[in-house]
């Protein structure tokens, strides 16, 4: 059948170039904000006396059944259309006539898939902002519940000093919050209206652009019609946004999946989050926390994918434009499942105190105390540092823990130490020292849960 722009040609073409050219397969999940683009632009053509009332209405109600028939399924995607733009138009015009051609006067393509995506992207930006909250929401639910429940924290995966099982969860909750003030950055700049930039230049009729923007809910519109056409910024910056989400998702899948190993066992994630094992019956696998780290590695693809596709394009639209939509959807697609398996995953593991306790008792964490104990009892720490790595030394070759040294043999490597050291070498103690603002204290932990839940609210 000839294309929908048979004119200087007959509008025939290969039907392995159409396959090719064809987007209506992923960009059908446009057609909501395809037809509302295009209820507003009737509405435009109206006011400004381009087309009568009557056939504004016709074209509304048209439009307004279509919608109401794709969403029902009584209306089928006629996979032959070059895009979801032509597919609407075409059954516009098989149901009302000749009022359904005069929808794309002062309109392009061009201007109408810019505006279909902006329109897509401010609900999916709101949408996966809110799906960020349940998780940090989460975070925050298990970090209420431990926070005395001490692991030992760690830089290079070595034991380094206690913190709590919260303060360890809420470093997450702040990543996330960061997370979603990127979103609503990106909302921003996504929040402009590209439509009656036309083709690239503009149109010749008495269009009103501010008035259409307003129609659909945007607060600007952009100012140069090349720009208007041309800019995928706003994708590539919520890819970006996207990548970033993704490697926080993937840092604590990482730590998920090490936590809950026999060599750790921090944690138990609940079965509902886990998989057994085709061979080995005593396995319990985190796939899901696996899958998640896995994933962010197609987001960042998707990222790349539009940078390079973007990075040689002369002024204005060109067809490798139409790319940004499969890497754009399946960024969106997948961000969001592993959000919504997340939030339940976090919220259904159960902590092992006991075990992180453990943990944090073997691996002379309080080491630090034990060096400023000594700074606090008037040796300068340098000095203080070597003599307590001297007793971290020899209570590895005796297999001892701090706490288990005598204070005689404490006061043969330095006669500053008192019964008073036992005290400061207390792991809960060490904690609760850390009062600094961010620290790892009971009060500080506290006060971060407080405002993690605020700015979720
Ligand atoms: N399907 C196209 C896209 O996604 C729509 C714009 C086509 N414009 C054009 N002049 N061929 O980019």
């Amino acid at each position: 059948m000839a294309k929908m722009w048979a004119g200087v040609t007959a509008g025939i073409t290969d039907s392995l170039a159409d396959e090719l050219n064809s987007s209506l397969r992923f960009d059908k999940r446009l057609y909501e904000q395809d037809i509302k683009g295009s209820l507003a632009h009737a509405a435009m053509l109206a006011a400004r006396g381009i087309i009568s009332p009557d056939e504004c209405d016709k074209i509304s109600s048209g439009l307004a059944g279509i919608l109401e028939d794709l969403k029902s399924g009584a209306l089928q995607f006629d996979m032959s259309c070059e895009d979801i733009h032509m597919f609407v138009e075409q059954v516009l015009t098989e149901r009302i006539g000749e009022a359904g051609k005069k929808l794309h006067t002062a309109r392009s393509r061009n201007d109408q898939v810019a505006l279909d995506m902006r329109l897509y992207l401010m609900d999916e930006e709101k949408e996966i902002t809110e799906l960020v909250k349940a998780v940090i929401a989460a975070l925050a639910d298990q970090a209420e519940q431990h926070k005395e429940s001490i692991m030992p924290g760690y830089t290079h995966l070595q034991r380094a000093q206690p913190v709590s099982f919260a303060h360890q969860l809420l470093a997450y909750a702040m990543m996330l919050l960061r997370d979603i003030g990127r979103l609503s950055d990106c909302r921003q700049r996504t929040n402009v209206s590209p439509i009656g930039s036309c083709a690239l230049a503009g149109t010749t009729y008495d269009t009103d652009r501010r008035y259409e923007a307003a129609l659909l809910g945007f607060d600007e519109i952009s100012l140069n019609s090349i720009d208007g056409v041309s800019d995928r910024d706003f994708c590539l910056e919520l890819l970006s946004a996207l990548a970033i989400l993704m490697m926080h998702l993937s840092r604590l899948s990482e730590e998920l999946v090490l936590w809950s190993s026999w060599e750790f066992r921090f944690i138990k994630l609940s079965d509902d989050f886990t998989t057994g094992s085709s061979i080995m019956p005593q396995k319990k696998n985190p796939d899901m926390a696996e899958l998640i780290r896995g994933k962010t590695g197609r987001v960042y693809g998707d990222l790349m994918a539009l940078l390079t596709t973007l990075k040689g394009l002369p002024l204005a639209y060109n067809k490798d434009m139409q790319e940004d939509k499969e890497a754009v959807f399946d960024a969106v697609d997948t961000v969001k499942l592993c959000l919504k398996v997340a939030a339940p995953m976090i919220a259904s593991m159960t902590a092992l105190p006991e075990n992180m306790k453990k943990a944090a008792q073997e691996g002379f964490i309080n080491a630090t105390d034990l060096a400023d104990y000594l700074v606090k009892k008037g040796l300068p720490f340098r000095s203080a540092y070597k003599i307590s790595g001297q007793i971290v030394a020899k209570c590895i070759e005796q297999g001892k823990v701090l706490e288990t040294v005598s204070l005689g043999e404490y006061k043969g490597f330095c006669d500053l130490f008192e019964e008073d050291v036992y005290n400061d070498i207390d792991l809960m103690n060490c904690m609760e020292k850390r009062i600094s603002e961010g620290g790892t204290s009971v009060a500080s932990v506290e006060k971060q849960i407080e405002f993690v839940r605020a700015a979720i609210e």
